[in-house]
């Protein structure tokens, strides 16, 4: 079988809505495939260039955001507190791993929720689980849970002002490394974390100084200014995605690109070989990530491997570890030893995040900063063990001053979780507990370098 757009159609597929008025789905989709692309081939090009400088061990990546944006929350502020703290935590990785940190955004796109349960009861009723804006609402009623395809195109719409925002913000200044100092870390109210950030951003002042004094600055230099800042949300509706797959009409490469962002992944639940999602994704250009949960087989995975990175291209393929802090060290070691065996060229990222969600007394659905911490940890440290490398992490986080996560040294506890819980589906890292764990995952990485320095002086 020939792959095209279209082709995922023909197999079987899991977590699709069941639209009521298949008419309505037709002429949305066409409607769709009308619209202008959002990024462009020459992006994602790029993307997957620095991506390959990651597979290869020269970068890291930071991936993070929204677990679900949602048509409620969305606000320029939203928009910009963000992205500075995604900016802030890039920028103190920056200076533990002393490499480029590639940042790709959960925005502009992450509106669509893979659900354990097709149903949820509340009080004796039962009702259709709320999928995400993109497909159904989130409140309790009958009506609300109904699918409507018109929000695919409320999607592209708000994607497409997120989308101008970002790029406003990575090259109109906001990004600016002299700003740094100027970034408010008000959300920081522990002394030891502003002292820690505030003497990051005095070191960074006097490296700034000392390049202005050698020629280098913000005007003659635009690395210094401005950041590459991409976008990327899980490919779960595919008939989105292939009414936003276009070919290139301005650079050279051959082939299709989904337009809807840079990078796209396949979620844990829907990564069956012959299934829909990993037939779609095999013939995009775009690169990809694929999950990879406590179920997934050694063998299954390098036949995934086969199938989506035929041509073992370094960056096409990001394996985004997701298995739990208390199993991670079990885990990982099979998967990422049949990895390293077969010769494939992959990034491997940790999301610390999927694995540790728990229940709160309170009944809050949660994760434990400190459970996220050693799952980087147990991640770290399974690569060390096979010489292989840790390329980044995936988070789910908001610069917003939420109390989603437990944990932090601005400690949110389990009795708080209700203060300002405002997620549309998994509890989210805050501005606070996201800076923390990037100087947590800096001081990891700085490890890493001062053995190997030792290593190479050794040998
Ligand atoms: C997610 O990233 O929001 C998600 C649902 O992840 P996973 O597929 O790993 O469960
Ligand atoms: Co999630």
């Amino acid at each position: 079988m020939s792959w095209n757009p279209s082709s995922w159609r023909d197999l079987p597929i899991l977590q699709v809505p069941e639209y009521p008025d298949q008419a309505q789905v037709k002429d949305t989709e066409y409607r769709l495939a009308q619209k202008p692309p959002l990024v462009f081939a020459g992006e994602v090009q790029n993307l997957r260039s620095q991506l390959g400088k990651v597979a290869n061990g020269e970068a890291f990546l930071l991936q993070g955001g929204d677990c679900a944006e949602s048509f409620a929350e969305f606000s320029a502020n939203n928009i910009r507190d963000s992205f500075k703290v995604f900016l802030q935590m890039a920028v103190v990785l920056t200076f533990g791993a002393s490499m480029p940190i590639v940042k790709i955004g959960r925005m502009a796109g992450q509106f669509a929720k893979p659900r354990s349960s097709g149903t949820e009861t509340v009080g004796g009723v039962e009702l259709p689980s709320y999928r995400g804006d993109m497909v159904n609402g989130i409140e309790f009623d009958k009506e609300s849970r109904i699918p409507d395809p018109t929000r695919l195109l409320q999607v592209y719409e708000q994607s497409a002002s997120t989308l101008n925002l970002l790029r406003a913000f990575s090259r109109g200044g906001m990004a600016d490394l002299h700003e740094v100092h100027k970034w408010t870390t008000d959300y920081i109210t522990d002394t030891k974390q502003v002292e820690r950030f505030e003497a990051l951003a005095s070191r960074i002042d006097d490296c700034l100084a000392f390049m202005d004094a050698c020629g280098l600055n913000s005007s003659s230099t635009a690395a210094m200014a401005e950041t590459d800042f991409f976008t990327s949300h899980e490919a779960l509706l595919l008939n989105y995605e292939e009414a936003m797959t276009r070919q290139d009409t301005i650079t050279e490469e051959k082939g299709w690109f989904t337009t809807s962002a840079h990078m796209v992944w396949i979620g844990d639940r829907t990564r069956q070989l012959d299934g829909a999602h990993v037939e779609y994704m095999s013939g995009i250009n775009n690169p990809i990530g694929l999950k990879c949960g406590p179920s997934m087989d050694t063998d299954d995975l390098l036949r995934l491997i086969d199938k989506l990175n035929p041509d073992n291209i370094p960056g096409r393929l990001t394996l985004i570890a997701r298995m739990g802090a208390d199993i991670v060290t079990e885990k990982l070691p099979p998967l990422v030893k049949a990895v390293k065996e077969a010769g494939a060229n992959v990034v491997w990222c940790s999301d610390p995040m999927h694995g540790n969600t728990v229940k709160a007394s309170t009944g809050y659905k949660t994760r434990r900063v400190d459970d996220v911490m050693r799952e980087v940890s147990g991640f770290f440290e399974v690569h060390d063990s096979f010489g292989t490398y840790p390329g980044g992490v995936h988070f789910e986080m908001t610069g917003q001053n939420v109390t989603e996560c437990v944990g932090g040294l601005v400690e949110v506890t389990e009795a708080r979780l209700g203060d300002r819980y405002h997620t549309h589906c998994d509890p989210r890292l805050n501005a606070a507990q996201s800076l923390e764990l990037s100087f947590l995952i800096a001081d990891l990485m700085k490890k890493r370098r001062d053995n190997q320095k030792k290593l190479a002086k050794a040998g």
